[in-house]
């Protein structure tokens, strides 16, 4: 049997990623607050309610998880409406909470990583438009002062906002967000509004502190024509991943968000981006439907011959993976890869996922390109938006009633890599044997599987 250690480099951050809203609970401030409350809107009619309970103080036990599980980093969010809780109030109780959040990530040796927008707003600023309304980016900018101000001395790595093309879409376009709307055109007008406010914060946080690391951590989908032979499978898959996954971080360094129909300046954004932050889930075929308006006239589909996870949201594929850090790695940009997991109940799906992935970011790395680190989606079972508490993405299993932990054998994989810093192949013998072959094949000379830039 081989004997194999794919090694990560050294100082590499392994965490898990968690968000304000959908771990914290008890958000009455925000627009999902309200959202929740519409009969409809989410999945089993689920609310948020206490979530994971961290606003109460459940981050502690959490944190001791991921500190006994061997992780060196986390990445957590600041909620914008607790802050802000009004457009001329500064919640100074709130901040002092996250600042001991902040210190109690520090203290158990992790760094922290933190998001000051994660999908959810101040009620107050839904009220005026959201991310429509013309000096949203500098209301942001100005949040965002004042949050390095108070907690910078804690940590000089931050993600300005998450996805902003996922936001823009599910907010603006297919409606699954609040506001609800259903309007491509608001949807590029909110990408905008994004890129201009990530710019201002960037700058904002550099005034504040010179060194800091600031990034936007984006959602990449990885997308094929479904019929190769088909040029209009092609074309709509062409046209959705330039919009989609390319045009948001081409704006970040160029300052012009280039859509295949116009070209739209923002030069707030042009140059701000120290580090490439990318979420990676899974990766689509895309095919040409006529009747696909708000989806720019494609369908999205799996293969048949996919691995999919048990609600069918997920493929496993880690070859996007794959042609997602290629692509990020272009950006010559240090790299995190801020999110990735899958939602998997009875967790016999996620440790084959989780070391598939990890088995490219481990040949990213050997090409000595600039990964940093691996945050995790997630820490424990959390309110997954739209889809409620139906899918389950945690390290730990969570009873939203009754608040108990379990964890899963997923917990454990992820704890040996976390403390090898490395993927063996001792540790994917036991706790992932179907992979073994996969992952660490029988060398037979002058035979080569893959091109290794393939
Ligand atoms: C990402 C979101 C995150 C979580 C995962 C499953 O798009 O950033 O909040 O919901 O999906």
């Amino acid at each position: 049997m081989i004997h194999a250690r794919h090694t990560f480099p050294q100082s590499f951050l392994w965490g898990t990623a968690t968000s304000s809203h959908q771990v914290e609970g008890e958000n009455s401030s925000n627009d999902w607050a309200s959202w929740e409350a519409i009969p409809g809107k989410i999945a089993d009619g689920a609310r948020s309610d206490r979530a994971c309970g961290w606003w109460a103080g459940a981050w502690r036990e959490d944190l001791d998880r991921a500190r006994e599980g061997h992780q060196n980093a986390h990445r957590l969010s600041i909620e914008w409406s607790r802050i802000q809780p009004t457009p001329d109030t500064w919640d100074g109780e709130a901040m002092e909470r996250y600042r001991e959040m902040l210190q109690g990530v520090r203290q158990r040796g992790m760094q922290p990583m933190v998001t000051l927008h994660h999908f959810t707003n101040p009620q107050w600023l839904s009220e005026q438009g959201g991310w429509l309304h013309p000096q949203v980016a500098e209301w942001f900018a100005r949040y965002v002062s004042k949050v390095v101000a108070e907690l910078g001395d804690l940590t000089g790595l931050w993600v300005t906002i998450n996805e902003p093309n996922v936001y823009a879409y599910a907010a603006h376009a297919s409606g699954e967000f609040p506001p609800g709307h259903q309007d491509i055109g608001e949807a590029i007008h909110v990408m905008v509004n994004m890129l201009r406010a990530h710019g201002l914060a960037y700058h904002a946080i550099h005034g504040v502190q010179p060194h800091a690391q600031v990034g936007i951590a984006h959602h990449y989908r990885g997308m094929q024509p479904s019929r190769t032979w088909n040029p209009l499978d092609r074309l709509v898959a062409n046209i959705r991943s330039s919009i989609f996954n390319r045009a948001l971080p081409e704006a970040c360094r160029s300052g012009e968000l280039r859509l295949p129909w116009r070209r739209i300046a923002v030069p707030e954004a042009k140059g701000t981006q120290d580090f490439f932050g990318l979420n990676y889930y899974t990766r689509e075929r895309v095919a040409f439907d006529f009747s696909a308006y708000s989806e720019l006239f494609g369908r999205s589909l799996y293969p048949e011959s996919a691995e999919v996870s048990p609600t069918g949201f997920i493929a496993n594929e880690p070859e996007g993976f794959w042609e997602a850090l290629r692509w990020a790695h272009g950006y010559e940009l240090p790299l995190y890869v801020t999110e990735n997991g899958v939602e998997d109940d009875a967790d016999t799906f996620r440790r084959r996922y989780l070391v598939d992935h990890l088995r490219e970011l481990w040949r990213a790395a050997n090409f000595n390109w600039r990964v940093k680190g691996y945050f995790h989606w997630t820490l424990v079972d959390n309110f997954e938006w739209e889809r409620g508490w139906t899918q389950r993405f945690g390290l730990w299993a969570l009873d939203p009633v009754s608040q108990v932990r379990t964890k899963r054998p997923s917990a454990d994989l992820y704890a040996a890599i976390c403390q090898a810093n490395a993927l063996t192949s001792d540790i994917v013998a036991e706790h992932v044997p179907e992979r073994f072959d996969a992952l660490f094949p029988e060398h037979r000379p002058g035979e080569f599987s893959r091109d290794p830039l393939g």
